[in-house]
């Protein structure tokens, strides 16, 4: 159905795709793999309209094409869901469905008419609790996602493209997202699915294309028969054989943070624990379940009744008040919450932590600098500049500097909420050790995941949370994956 051959696309000093093949089939999902800043997002906007490629060529249904704009791009049939959600946060639901749609060949008279188009549209999404009428700014991450799903639905594409669709989306959330596909591609839709969840491939790709710097180096493997090892080695080009740090070698200190009673209404009640210094302990739970919350009004960026203790101190609540008492929290949305767009990494990076450089009123500029540098070098952002506009940089690489900032010094807890979504297998490792290496320079970490092998891999003590109560308390190393998943789901306590 589609045939891309020697795609090559030069930004001003980065070749981000150098010669890049791809051919999709007709009723296919056909995964895009390759490490953060590989070129999948890249190649996907030369397919949207969004990107003009240098060379190469596009051939669809045996005729050559070239999407000049994205509303080009859609006349010929493809769809694309972005990894940065391009939804007007002031529109309506409906409106954004049918953005860039001419009204008159539907037949839309009046909004009432759109609404039902859209309630139709999301009835069949399985998501007939979003109202086609909501502001879309008011929407979570992962209904803004079913309502960019259900724009490319609405535009009865013929190829559907999907980047990093499951990085907001909660389990059961991912089920339906892969029935929808599904019902696609039995129709003869075509899907190119970008994803780092390597599970998630076997589960709904047929075949892999795997990019690394640009260029194409597999194509069209069987999805389900290709070993992990193989995939990752192909992205890596190296072996990583651990991904997680050992347990141990670490000195577990003074308590650093405890929680009495924490309650807010509809939300969690009666959350009690402690986190030492040097200590890693994780929440799991589905999405709902009060995770992020908890962590959100550990931080006190939420109101709760019950106690929190920084070290043994009940501090007074606010964020102010948690900055200056060591107490840092990257939130879940890193993306929407946190990033100037047009601004350097490093500006990224020391936001927020800026009276920490000023000495006299001045900012000193060089430390600044340096310890932007330091960060970006231990996370391995990617391309190692740190004065490039961070609008520059992939996805995944922008998570990345969004995350630095929180690691930054002077912090004696971290609260980490989902720390490497978006953020591939290579890196993921690399991150992971960081955070060992911060625990063990005695910082203590609270974190939240929705990957329930990374809090166990991680974490020295994990806390099950079922409907915002506690259902489980207990050492990592003596649970398992299946254990924790069935507790999260079925509420059966350990
Ligand atoms: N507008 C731009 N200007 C300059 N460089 C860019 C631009 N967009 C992307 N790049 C660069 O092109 C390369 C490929 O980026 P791309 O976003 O395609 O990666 P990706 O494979 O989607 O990664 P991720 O998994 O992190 O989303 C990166 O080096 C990135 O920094
Ligand atoms: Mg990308």
């Amino acid at each position: 159905m589609l045939v891309m051959q020697g795609i090559v696309k030069q930004f001003p000093g980065v070749r981000a795709l150098d010669g890049v093949d791809l051919d999709v089939r007709a009723g296919e999902v056909h995964c895009l793999l390759g490490q953060n800043g590989a070129g999948k997002s890249t190649l996907i906007k030369v397919l949207a309209g969004v990107h003009q490629p240098d060379e190469g060529t596009i051939q669809f249904d045996g005729k050559e094409v070239r999407p000049t704009s994205p509303i080009d791009a859609i006349r010929l049939g493809f769809a694309t869901i972005y990894q940065e959600l391009d939804l007007v946060d002031g529109l309506s639901v409906a409106e954004n469905i049918f953005l860039g749609h001419e009204h008159a060949r539907l037949g839309f008279t009046n909004r009432a008419a759109a609404n039902r188009a859209a309630a139709e549209v999301l009835d069949r999404l399985g998501h007939p609790d979003i109202r086609p009428s909501t502001e879309v700014g008011r929407l979570s991450p992962a209904a803004k996602q079913v309502v960019s799903m259900a724009r490319a639905l609405s535009h009865e594409a013929r190829l559907i493209i999907m980047d990093e669709p499951s990085a907001a989306l909660a389990h059961d959330e991912v089920a339906n997202l892969f029935r929808i596909i599904r019902e696609l591609t039995a129709q003869g839709v075509a899907v190119v699915y970008i994803s780092h969840r390597l599970e998630e491939i076997r589960d709904i790709g047929d075949r892999v294309t795997v990019l690394k710097d640009g260029r194409t180096v597999a194509v069209g493997l069987p999805a389900r028969d290709t070993p992990t090892s193989r995939i990752v080695s192909l992205m890596t080009g190296r072996n990583v054989e651990y991904v997680f740090p050992a347990r141990g070698g670490r000195e577990l200190g003074d308590e650093v943070l405890r929680v009495e009673n924490l309650s807010a209404r509809g939300v969690f009640s009666d959350v009690s624990f402690s986190v030492r210094a040097g200590e890693i302990v994780g929440l799991a739970g589905l999405v709902g379940s009060g995770r992020s919350e908890i962590l959100e009004a550990v931080y006190g960026a939420r109101p709760a009744s019950g106690r929190v203790l920084l070290s043994g101190k009940q501090v007074r609540r606010g964020v102010v008040g948690t900055v200056k008492h060591g107490m840092g929290l990257a939130p879940e949305e890193r993306k929407a919450q946190a990033l100037l767009l047009d601004q350097s990494v490093t500006a990224n990076i020391t936001l927020g932590t800026l009276p920490e450089f000023a000495r006299f009123g001045w900012i000193d500029r060089k430390r600044e600098r340096a310890e932007a540098r330091r960060l970006s070098e231990m996370l391995s952002i990617r391309p190692p500049d740190p004065e490039r506009p961070i609008r520059t940089l992939s996805g995944g690489n922008q998570q990345k500097a969004v995350l630095a900032r929180w690691l930054l010094g002077g912090r004696r807890l971290l609260l980490l909420d989902e720390p490497t979504r978006g953020v591939d297998v290579g890196a993921r490792a690399e991150l992971y050790a960081v955070i060992h290496d911060l625990a063990k320079q005695g910082i203590g970490v609270l974190l939240v995941s929705s990957e329930v092998p990374e809090v166990l891999g991680l974490a020295d003590r994990v806390l099950v949370l079922r409907e915002g109560r506690v259902i489980h308390e207990g050492d990592a190393a003596g649970l398992d994956e299946h254990r924790v998943l069935d507790m999260i789901m079925n509420g059966k306590a350990a």
